[in-house]
């Protein structure tokens, strides 16, 4: 294929379901359930097209697993904009980054957003998010689209994060919202891990809001990074431009790290330092009293401008994008707040699209991280390869294969894990040469592979997905008439 990675943006149409797919090497046995995972997919409408590779209609994918085989199924998610572009023949609908005609902030609390970001499970719902309100419900099984998670009462705001955190020892999930007006507010919430129920935990006034796109937390606290990459909200409110062209970069601000109590919502430390930009959180943990912050961080927000979809296609980003990502962890001196932030590189790779195995270790002191990372010897994509950085021993561990674009790689523990790495990595992989995509299982200890299942067609690059052990194929209860 000569076009290499940029087959990865060019949209997928059909919607399939297949019962098996052809598998090399070997699936564990044990791995039981299914990885749901979501993307853009869709990038034109009749002759118009999406400029930001951020705005593509969602996808959602499905890939199943039992006794060692694997299934897929993959659809559309029928959000508005979706469902009435396909009507009229044209793009209908806010975006984050593609015509300001079209794309004015105005987020509504009914609509079916374009949630083509993230997959997550949430207030006992299996959803699909975006950075709009209101996460957007789905049938894991049969990936119909359910319409939006209604909640109870009116949390005001308008751009929230499509990365909530689990506080599974507290039974709720914890995120935020930024509310833009004449008085901007950041507001950090809790919602019931049965019912789709906020209750504000902390808020803190911005005079110009940052654009972020997660956070993380840790034992006591939530931790909030604020990029100088901000926005006067009463000009994003009034005026007609894609969402993120409203916002500036303002180096000289540096960046605002906030320490929130979980509990109580108080702001127990706020520091300053130089300048970075990041979309992901690794991870946080306390130790000695201070708080350590690992992320995926850029010198500035030029990776936000490299993603338009024009010069992906043409493979411009590449040296500017993920090649430039740091894994850094940053300490936040909380038992000795006169003391600089200051941070330490984890990885002589870079990392994007970062994951741990969430459920032994988000929060706490941990020993793994996966994600994807460029090559700097061939940087011509935003990832070709998969990494395993132990950020203990500062040592990485990579796969790669000629012509392969690797996506978010997910960990799945093994029924008997007594390490956090006991288990596989799973990513759904673009094969640029072949045209189609497959999915990757790696040991998550050795990153040696020990199978592969192909897709006949091409996965477009995607963002986050979730596994759930308890959804199976939603086919046949016994789809590969396996004996008993
Ligand atoms: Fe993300």
């Amino acid at each position: 294929m000569e076009h290499g990675a940029t087959i990865g943006y060019v949209s997928l149409n059909e919607e399939v379901t297949l019962d098996q797919l052809p598998v090399r090497g070997t699936i564990p046995a044990w791995l039981s359930g299914s990885l749901v995972r979501n993307g853009p997919a869709k990038f034109e409408v009749g002759t118009e097209s999406f400029q930001h590779w951020f705005d593509g209609f969602a996808m959602l994918h499905r890939f199943s697993f039992e006794r060692g085989r694997v299934s897929y199924a993959n659809k559309f998610l029928q959000s508005d904009s979706y469902r009435q572009s396909m009507e009229q023949g044209h793009i209908v609908g806010a975006s984050f980054g593609t015509d300001p005609c079209k794309a004015v902030f105005k987020p509504s609390m009914t609509e079916v957003v374009n949630a083509n970001v993230s997959i997550n499970h949430v207030a006992g719902a299996y959803v699909a998010m975006t950075e709009a309100p209101l996460p957007v419900v789905f049938d894991p099984r049969t990936l119909e689209t359910l319409g939006v998670l209604e909640f109870d009462d009116r949390l005001t705001g308008h751009h929230g994060s499509a990365h909530p955190h689990h506080d599974a020892n507290n039974h709720r999930t914890i995120s935020y919202l930024t509310e833009f007006g004449m008085e901007s507010q950041f507001k950090v919430f809790a919602i019931k891990e049965d019912r789709p129920e906020h209750t504000l935990i902390g808020s803190y006034p911005v005079t110009m809001p940052s654009y972020i796109h997660s956070f993380s937390i840790s034992e006591q606290y939530v931790i909030i990074a604020e990029y100088p990459y901000r926005v006067n909200p009463m000009e994003l409110l009034m005026r007609n431009r894609p969402f993120i062209e409203n916002f500036k970069w303002y180096p000289e601000q540096g960046t605002q790290l906030i320490v929130m109590d979980k509990g109580d919502g108080s702001i127990v430390a706020r520091f300053s330092t130089d300048a970075f930009f990041s979309f992901h959180h690794i991870n946080a943990f306390e130790r000695d009293g201070d708080v350590f912050v690992d992320l995926s961080a850029y010198p500035d927000a030029s990776i936000v401008t490299n993603l338009y979809l024009e010069q992906l296609r043409h493979n411009r980003a590449r040296v500017d994008s993920t090649s430039k990502s740091e894994f850094r962890r940053y300490r936040l001196p909380l038992s000795h707040a006169a003391d600089a932030v200051t941070y330490e590189v984890l990885s002589r790779q870079g990392i994007e699209l970062p994951t741990i195995n969430y459920r032994r270790s988000n929060g706490r002191a941990y020993g793994v991280a996966y994600g994807v990372s460029v090559d700097k010897q061939r940087p011509e994509a935003v990832s070709n390869e998969l990494v395993r950085a132990d950020v203990n021993t500062r040592t990485t561990t990579i796969w790669s294969e000629q012509d392969c674009y690797p996506g978010e790689p997910i960990l799945v523990e093994s029924p008997d894990a007594r390490a956090e790495d006991d288990g596989v990595v799973l990513s759904v992989v673009l094969n640029a040469h072949k045209g189609n995509s497959f999915l990757l299982v790696l040991d998550a200890h050795t990153f040696a592979e020990t199978g592969r299942a192909e897709v006949p067609h091409h996965v477009p690059f995607g963002f986050h997905g979730w596994f759930f052990p308890d959804i199976g194929a939603g086919l046949d209860p016994n789809p590969f008439n396996v004996k008993e």
